[in-house]
């Protein structure tokens, strides 16, 4: 009877506790490309070389430790947001499992090679079933759960985990069409050829930031940001504008990623305007979050968890103005190709998905170990600071970095020749790399000051299983 009762923390637990695992993984994996890329002798052949662990790298970040994120502040949020709990133990522990299982292949084919060479998609077609798998129970699990929820609305978090959960699928099984032609090589081939594969692997890379980097997390930060502010959604009317018009807008982005390349002209500037129009509903988004705070700002000289939150919403800010800029054609024949773009990632990665998960988790982790807080509230503040120069010192080595490669690559003297050699562009960015070094090993720092925080938090802590579920529909829990 008490399955009824209570929540299912369990699930929930399992995954944020592999969030930090992972997030110390695949940002050691981070620290380890960005110090290849200084000394060229750290690639050990043939398994560690920069063009494996850089998949390794981009895989643990987003699907290991963001995707372990999503799965539990979604889980979590779905229940007490419906007053219910999930669909299915059983699936929901499935897709734990399952999850993880999927981690643990790409960690083991990535090095070894095995890959479809599409960015963000390179696991081979075995894992890709896997994937489907996994995240058809997962629809279900969380889908399940909103159809039987005890409130007569559903809370703005779940539409955007919806939309991310549908268009995941969606993605995921377009872009991974491919024809298998050897099961234990592992080997595949696209679907489609030439620029219709390109077109199709960015509508899948773009919408992969739109939706797995961006909505999800949204979906995040509109539950904890007033959780933790203890203030109401600033405007719920602005959450619903902003979520169509997110949704929508995102999907004909892509081909800001292939700008100058075969891709009809016409394509290319499709991508651009609404890319352009992208930054409208992504500010919306912003200002909801920080609005939130109206009334409450004097919380965040004192709580390092408020601190998290609002400093990821405002390098959400940040990263969707430079967007829409890079996304301008006479902008990004500066910046693609460059380290700027890299940056830009990093903004987004570093500044607004680690910064919101991180903080998400400081509120969730006491709670589902029947804790008041977190074993050091002091430490919290120091990983935010030690995060917050990391990621301003990676961004801005590669600003610098990224716009002078573009300057020197275009550079040409009055007789037609290129006034740069490669090499010398080469050479200058090494400084820029070693300042990148520098805040990417911060921000790793940051994360085993977290460990060790959550462990001294667990350690000898209860498990909480029995929070009850209110009995009568109403507020949010
Ligand atoms: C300690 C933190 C981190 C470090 C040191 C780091 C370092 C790096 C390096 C060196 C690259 C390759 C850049 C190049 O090819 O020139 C890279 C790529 C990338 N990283 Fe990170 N990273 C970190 C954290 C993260 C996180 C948390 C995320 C996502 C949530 C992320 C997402 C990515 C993505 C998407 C790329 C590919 C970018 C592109 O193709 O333009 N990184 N990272
Ligand atoms: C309004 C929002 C945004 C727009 C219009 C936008 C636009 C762009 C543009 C124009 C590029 C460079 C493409 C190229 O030259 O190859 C880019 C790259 C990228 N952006 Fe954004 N961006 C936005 C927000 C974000 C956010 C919030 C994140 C992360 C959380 C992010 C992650 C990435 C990644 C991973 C790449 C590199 C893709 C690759 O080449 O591998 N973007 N973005």
């Amino acid at each position: 009877m008490e399955a009824q009762t209570t929540y299912n923390y369990k699930v929930v637990r399992q995954f944020a506790i592999m969030t930090v695992v992972w997030g110390i993984v695949g940002m050691l994996v981070g620290v380890i490309i960005a110090s290849q890329l200084i000394w060229p002798e750290l690639n050990f052949e043939p398994w560690l070389t920069y063009g494996r662990l850089r998949p390794l790298h981009t895989n643990a970040v987003i699907f290991a430790f963001g995707g372990s994120g999503l799965f539990a502040t979604s889980y979590y949020i779905v229940q007490r947001t419906c007053h219910t709990r999930l669909l299915s133990d059983g699936l929901a522990a499935f897709t734990f499992w399952g999850w993880q299982l999927v981690i643990l292949l790409a960690a083991i084919t990535l090095p070894l090679g095995y890959t479809t060479s599409k960015e963000y998609a390179e696991l081979e077609w075995p894992i890709d079933i896997l994937i489907t798998v996994v995240w058809v129970v997962y629809a279900i699990v969380f889908f399940g759960t909103v159809m039987k929820r005890k409130t007569t609305h559903i809370y703005v978090a779940n539409w955007f985990f919806g939309a991310f959960i549908i268009t995941i699928a969606l993605l995921h099984l377009v872009n991974n069409a491919e024809l298998p032609v050897s099961f234990m090589g592992m080997k595949s081939y696209s679907a489609y050829a030439g620029v219709q594969d390109a077109m199709i692997q960015w509508w899948y890379g773009h919408n992969a930031v739109g939706f797995f980097l961006t909505t999800a997390f949204l979906g995040m930060m509109y539950y904890f940001v007033p959780k933790q502010a203890g203030r109401p959604v600033y405007s719920y009317r602005l959450s619903v504008v902003h979520f169509w018009a997110l949704v929508f807008t995102y999907m004909w982005a892509g081909p800001h990623h292939l700008h100058y390349t075969a891709l009809p002209d016409w394509t290319q500037s499709i991508g651009m305007i609404f890319s352009l129009i992208l930054l409208a509903p992504s500010w919306g988004g912003m200002i909801n979050g920080i609005m939130t705070l109206s009334g409450a700002w004097h919380k965040l000289r004192t709580d390092p968890i408020l601190k998290f939150l609002v400093t990821s919403l405002s390098f959400y800010g940040m990263s969707t103005f430079e967007g829409p800029m890079m996304s301008i054609k006479t902008v990004n024949a500066l910046s693609h190709y460059t380290d700027w773009t890299v940056g830009h990632v990093h903004s987004g990665a570093l500044g607004w998905v680690a910064m919101v998960t991180i903080g998400s988790l400081y509120y969730l982790i006491p709670r589902l170990f029947g804790r008041e807080q977190m074993y050091s509230v002091k430490l919290i503040t120091t990983h935010f600071w030690i995060a917050t120069i990391g990621v301003v010192l990676y961004i801005a080595a590669l600003w610098i970095s990224g716009v002078m490669q573009g300057l020197m690559w275009r550079a040409v003297n009055a007789d037609g020749t290129l006034t740069y050699s490669f090499a010398e562009a080469v050479k200058v960015v090494y400084p820029f790399y070693t300042i990148r070094l520098i805040g990417g090993t911060l921000f790793l720092v940051g994360m085993l000051i977290m460990a060790y925080n959550v462990f001294k938090t667990v350690a000898g802590s209860k498990a909480v299983d029995d929070a009850a579920i209110p009995a009568p529909a109403g507020a949010h829990a």
